[in-house]
């Protein structure tokens, strides 16, 4: 007898509930092609960014081991040892957007029922970020992702405005979700790092990405919240605003904060 698994979330309809999250499982065709046959629902891929990446050589993963008797924990194979844990120190994925483009096609007429989710990422901070954001996402989506996930969660990311710096960031998560939402005909899921102090807080502002700059003319009277908060929501949400409209300072005045003197 089969039973009907089946979940629907964000209009995705997906066969089970079991989905790959973006790692070195899903990193190349061979390992989604492998999930996928083994049954797996949908895959997030490994993230796939424009700028280059190095990640380290040869193993990426080691793993570690132990025994009862004696507690000692280290990569020896020996008998009666169990594994313990790994490490990993990897980036997100080494392969190119062009790399992937081919293979999320591919894979997708191979397993037209299952769900493969693209994971993207991009810096922030300036257009030429945000058009990074785009690029990518269009790429994916017209290749035939089912959906998008934008990266705000990796912690060890070797730049600065990348990765778990967007999530701890409400504006920047408002700002980038907005920019992805413009182009993007699928929908789109925010990884949002933990390491932050209340994450409902940027849960939010990825909720409101296209409504940012409402947001940001209250709170911009709230005097006692950060101000660096504040810096970065005027000089990149403003910005990017201003940009959309084809008008440096129509958006700015349709939020009526052209007062604030930030269009364009
Ligand atoms: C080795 C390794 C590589 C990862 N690479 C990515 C990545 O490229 N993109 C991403 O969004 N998350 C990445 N993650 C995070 C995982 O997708 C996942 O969120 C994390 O491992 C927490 O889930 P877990 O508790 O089931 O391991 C990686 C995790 C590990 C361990």
């Amino acid at each position: 007898m089969s039973v009907d698994r089946s979940v629907t979330f964000t209009g995705i309809r997906f066969e089970n509930p079991f989905l790959l999250s973006s790692a070195p499982p899903t990193e190349s065709e061979s390992n989604i092609t492998r999930a996928f046959e083994a049954g797996w629902g949908g895959v997030v891929t490994k993230t796939i960014g424009l700028h280059p990446v190095v990640n380290v050589y040869g193993a990426k993963a080691k793993f570690m081991r132990t025994t009862p008797d004696d507690a000692n924990v280290s990569m020896k194979k020996r008998p009666g040892a169990a594994l313990h844990s790994s490490w990993n120190w990897e980036l997100i994925s080494d392969k190119t957007l062009e790399w992937w483009a081919p293979r999320i096609r591919r894979i997708k007429e191979a397993f037209p029922n299952k769900v493969l989710i693209a994971s993207i990422m991009a810096g922030s901070g300036n257009d030429k970020e945000l058009k990074h954001w785009q690029e990518l996402a269009e790429t994916a989506q017209g290749e035939g992702a089912d959906g998008l996930e934008l990266n705000f969660s990796c912690p060890h990311m070797d730049r600065r405005d990348m990765g778990s710096n967007i999530g701890k960031d409400q504006g920047l998560c408002s700002v980038v979700t907005e920019a992805v939402k413009e182009v993007a005909k699928v929908p789109v899921w925010c990884k949002l790092t933990p390491a932050t102090a209340d994450i409902v807080v940027e849960a939010a502002a990825c909720f409101r990405g296209d409504r940012f700059i409402e947001h940001f003319s209250i709170d911009s009277a709230d005097r006692s919240r950060d101000a660096r908060v504040r810096d970065q929501r005027r000089r990149f949400g403003v910005e990017w605003g201003a940009r959309r409209s084809g008008d440096p300072s129509s958006r700015a005045r349709q939020d009526g904060i052209a007062h604030e003197g930030v269009s364009g």
